[in-house]
């Protein structure tokens, strides 16, 4: 047994925690913080509650709402630029993970010259970024305790991670009542993004002890939850339990990695704009499919803890395959897009070989799958989520 750990600084927990996000950025040390967000959160003034609580802590604020749904280097550049001009000590992430994914990356440009691009990669980023508080509006990406920003290069369609331990945000503020508009879809499709990650670390290759205990509580959670919180939202139980679920999920992704989904993921992203809790849901009944032979207990657990027993005398094989008829019937019940076709995004079996190829590019999620990959896998799980 060895391994690491890994934690992002602090978290606090609880209905109307946002509410103590002006002592927190001050203990932060900010003075001159800058919210990155997006256009919806602008519209629906959670950004100007930000701004304000901000503001009454008596810190000099401006808004970057700017963030598209799947975030470029460009963008995180303009932002970035933004944060250098106006002075900025202190960078408040606030939405789902496009928004604190640009964040965590403007938190460090404003330290470190030229574009996010120079830092895509891994262990690029050279100084220390300043301060960083994520405030999640989704429960999903737990990206608010990873070290990750995943940015699309415009320029040539490259959908990759500045992965750092400088991008570990300083602190989270969790507050269950900001996700009570999310509307079903979006619960629906963050939700099975945490699951996604939580599996994922739990079959992964770099799994330990401590990144388990993260994944199973994850999935037990998301397993109860997740159809009460999608079709009522006003459920806080459900939204707590949720958010809960991805804050784990998170750690677990941050300790153990994600695996094939995530990589076969990207590219729908980059080339087709599909968004990645949807593209993740689409695609994990597929992949634990192919994998589920390779990490046979460990399926085969994961069904039980999304809540379907095992009858301990069926042979083990049967019992990790039904960790994907499970993943199905989830995706069928939460009404989201189970095929690629159901997309409507005008894929056809001619994209396989490119999606395929940049999906081996995403060598980490690979490296980290329980089953080795080759890109004729990636085309074969494409054509089976074909229709
Ligand atoms: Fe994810």
């Amino acid at each position: 047994m060895a391994f690491e750990m890994f934690m992002a600084g602090r978290v606090r927990f609880g209905r109307g925690a946002v509410e103590r996000l002006g002592e927190t950025a001050k203990k932060a040390g900010g003075s001159r913080a800058l919210v990155v967000t997006d256009p919806v959160l602008r519209e629906m003034k959670t950004a100007e509650r930000i701004e304000k609580i901000l503001s009454e802590a008596g810190l000099e604020t401006w808004v970057f709402a700017d963030v598209e749904p799947e975030p470029s280097v460009e963008t995180t550049d303009a932002g970035a630029e933004f944060a250098r001009e106006k002075g900025c000590d202190l960078v408040v992430g606030l939405g789902g993970g496009s928004s604190m994914d640009v964040a965590k990356a403007v938190g460090v440009l404003v330290t470190n010259e030229g574009s996010a691009a120079r830092y895509q990669g891994l262990g690029l980023v050279e100084k220390a970024g300043v301060p960083t508080i994520m405030v999640p509006t989704t429960a999903g990406t737990g990206s608010e305790v990873t070290f990750t920003a995943v940015l699309i290069r415009k320029s040539d369609g490259f959908k990759g991670g500045i992965n750092d331990e400088k991008l570990f945000p300083d602190y989270s503020i969790l507050d269950p009542e900001l996700t009570v508009t999310m509307p079903p879809r979006v619960t629906a499709a963050t939700g099975m993004d945490a699951l996604t990650h939580a599996l994922e670390a739990y079959t992964s290759r770099q799994a330990s002890p401590f990144s388990d205990m993260f994944a199973e509580e994850a999935m037990a959670r998301i397993g109860r939850w997740i159809r009460v919180a999608t079709q009522n939202g006003r459920d806080l139980e459900a939204r707590s339990e949720m958010m809960l679920a991805a804050l784990y999920g998170g750690v677990a992704l941050a300790n153990a990695g994600v695996g094939a989904c995530h990589a076969l993921s990207y590219p729908l992203g980059a080339l087709f704009g599909i968004s990645h809790g949807v593209a993740n849901a689409l695609l994990i009944p597929f992949v634990a499919r192919h994998n589920c032979q390779a990490s046979p207990e460990r399926y085969a657990a994961a069904a039980e803890l999304l809540g379907y027993p095992q009858d301990e005398e069926e042979p083990l094989p049967l019992r990790a395959e039904l960790c994907a008829d499970v993943l199905e019937e989830l995706v069928f019940d939460l009404d989201l897009p189970a095929t690629l076709e159901d997309l409507d995004a005008g894929i056809t079996p001619d994209h396989f070989g490119e999606l395929a190829k940049k999906a081996m590019g995403v060598s980490r999620p690979m490296e980290n799958n329980p089953r080795e990959m080759t890109e004729t896998d990636c085309v074969n799980i494409y054509r089976e989520a074909m229709e």
